[in-house]
């Protein structure tokens, strides 16, 4: 049977096939002229996300919030924001995007809702109000402190006081962001009601947001310190998290889930956990019962050279369980533009390394058309992380900029001034330019994008390592008897690749300049400095 009928065969697998795009609504495409993305200016851009070959919009949070967090507070679930839309919209969307092929993921936020939710309004209002425990609410230490030292992950204490019933309660982020108390089974019954809701609408899966913080150590012990705390870093590093976070009842939770998800077809469960790897292989949970994709962010924190990669495909390939699928990301709301973390010439070898790893590949908007990490002048700072925590580049607001889609006043974005500043260059860096240009970044992120669809051997083949030398890295892709091999010079100097693995009269499919398809190798392959190649062989 032909192993492109995978997708008809079985539906219920077309994450694993797939490509992912995430796209912060905030900064994708403004319709009614407020200066912030919605829903209606997502739908207006669907075209456009379909036409990159995409196969899914991971939409980060759109449900209403005070927006403290910029969505990862949310005060209602089954609502939409009306700085983004109306429900009316959101119905629109989904069904534009089911009509194009395309999957909608939409955010879930379980270990935290805003203080404005009206759960945490009654559980602030009395000790003894049912809603009380759907939070985590401890005494005062005997000095009438903090009950632990467990720290926010945006700074400071992790525990507010509450001067109305005399309790501290918990908030791994901001204060804003009073933690649920997942030991509570009225909360994760509310919370699996939540996410039926909008399965019935027919959203395609959840990334579920911090999901390896859901439950906290029972008796609530300090958590120890981190003897690696390099100073400058977030003060939050200075301890461990080792009662906070990544309790072992936390994969009954998301075991629930699953069953949740599964209680539909064709969904998928998403994780987003910044764990080393052995813990993180954990939330595929028992027999695979768990999130079939926990977020592997190895490359999103790895230093750029070609043994490192290596080091961390081949760990990370050894370590998954059997019959897990992996998974890569290679930017996020959260972290450096990847554009700025390799530089504009690597952020090409980098496309070519995710789009031909083996697993499901996750794009971030913007990534596409080499935004950079935008520099943000201290009185345009939104991030309440950089506000809370200044001047040492926590912040997060470079990275979450409008959209560049062309060179008009407000780069196409909105009628008006954007939420966050755009950069001068993108004038010349946007959409339409880059799509008049063959050979921009955008133009590769297609063409790779097109190649990976139709190459068995990149969409399904085993991954094989041949080399990391120098600044060469060359791994092999192969099933059912076809295979590719990938040739990735991750420094600014040419390089004669002399592996016998690539022999005589394999031809080049794709370089990262664009510009020697279909060239036959006669002898050895050179590489000029950032150059990136996918070769098949004679
Ligand atoms: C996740 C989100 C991040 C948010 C935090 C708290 O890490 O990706 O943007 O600030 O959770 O919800
Ligand atoms: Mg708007």
């Amino acid at each position: 049977m032909d192993g492109f009928s995978s997708m008809a065969q079985s539906d219920s697998n077309w994450w694993r096939d797939g490509i992912f795009y995430q796209v912060y609504p905030r900064s994708f495409q403004d319709s009614d002229g407020d200066g912030v993305g919605d829903l209606a200016g997502i739908l207006q851009r669907l075209p456009y996300v379909k036409s990159l070959g995409v196969d899914a919009i991971w939409l980060s949070p759109i449900f209403p919030s005070p927006m403290e967090d910029f969505g990862y507070d949310i005060s209602d679930y089954t609502g939409i924001e009306p700085l983004f839309g109306t429900m009316a919209d959101f119905d629109a969307l989904i069904t534009a995007a089911h009509d194009n092929g395309l999957k909608l993921i939409l955010d879930l936020v379980p270990n935290h809702t805003s203080d404005q939710h009206a759960w945490f309004v009654e559980s602030r209002a009395s000790r003894d109000n049912p809603k009380r425990d759907w939070y985590i609410w401890r005494d005062p230490a005997p000095d009438g402190g903090v009950p632990n030292n467990w720290l926010s992950e945006f700074g400071g204490s992790a525990w507010q006081f509450d001067e109305t019933t005399g309790q501290y309660y918990y908030h791994a982020f901001l204060a804003q962001q009073p933690d649920l108390n997942w030991r509570n089974p009225d909360v994760r019954a509310a919370i699996y009601d939540v996410m039926r809701f909008w399965l019935d609408k027919g959203v395609d899966g959840f990334r579920v947001d911090v999901i390896w913080h859901l439950i906290k150590d029972a008796e609530f012990r300090d958590n120890p310190p981190n003897p690696h705390y390099v100073e400058g870093r977030p003060p939050n590093e200075r301890i461990m998290t080792q009662y906070s976070t990544d309790q072992p009842e936390v994969h009954d939770v998301i075991a629930e889930m699953r069953r949740v998800t599964d209680e539909f077809e064709a969904r998928v469960l998403i994780g987003e956990i910044y764990l080393p790897l052995h813990r993180l292989m954990a939330y595929y949970g028992n027999d695979l019962t768990g999130a079939q994709m926990p977020f592997n962010f190895a490359l999103l924190l790895t230093f750029w050279s070609a043994r490192s990669i290596e080091t961390i495909i081949e760990d990370y390939e050894k370590a998954l369980p059997r019959g897990a699928w992996p998974n890569w990301v290679l930017g996020n709301h959260d972290r450096p533009r990847v554009a700025s973390r390799v530089g504009p010439e690597q952020a090409r070898v980098a496309a070519m390394l995710l789009l031909t790893l083996r697993g499901t590949p996750t794009l971030y908007y913007g990534d596409e058309i080499g935004m950079h990490q935008v520099a943000i002048a201290p009185e345009d700072v939104r991030d309440p992380f950089e506000k809370n925590v200044p001047g040492i580049g926590v912040g997060r607001d470079g990275c979450r900029t409008p959209m560049q889609w062309d060179a008009t006043e407000f780069a196409g974005f909105s009628a008006a001034r954007p939420w966050l500043p755009l950069p001068a260059h993108y004038v010349r860096d946007n959409v339409v330019n880059l799509e008049a240009d063959a050979r921009s970044i955008l133009s590769l992120y297609r063409r790779l994008i097109t190649l990976r669809k139709s190459s068995r051997p990149l969409v399904a083949g085993d991954y094989h390592p041949i080399a990391a030398q120098g600044d060469l890295l060359i791994y092999r892709r192969e099933a059912e008897g076809q295979a590719v091999i990938v040739a990735l010079n991750l420094g600014p100097d040419p390089v004669a690749v002399t592996t016998s693995a690539i022999r005589f009269g394999s031809s080049i499919l794709l370089s990262t300049f664009l510009d020697r398809e279909d060239e036959r190798i006669e002898g050895v392959l050179d590489l000029r400095g950032n150059e990136g190649v996918i070769v098949a062989p004679p």
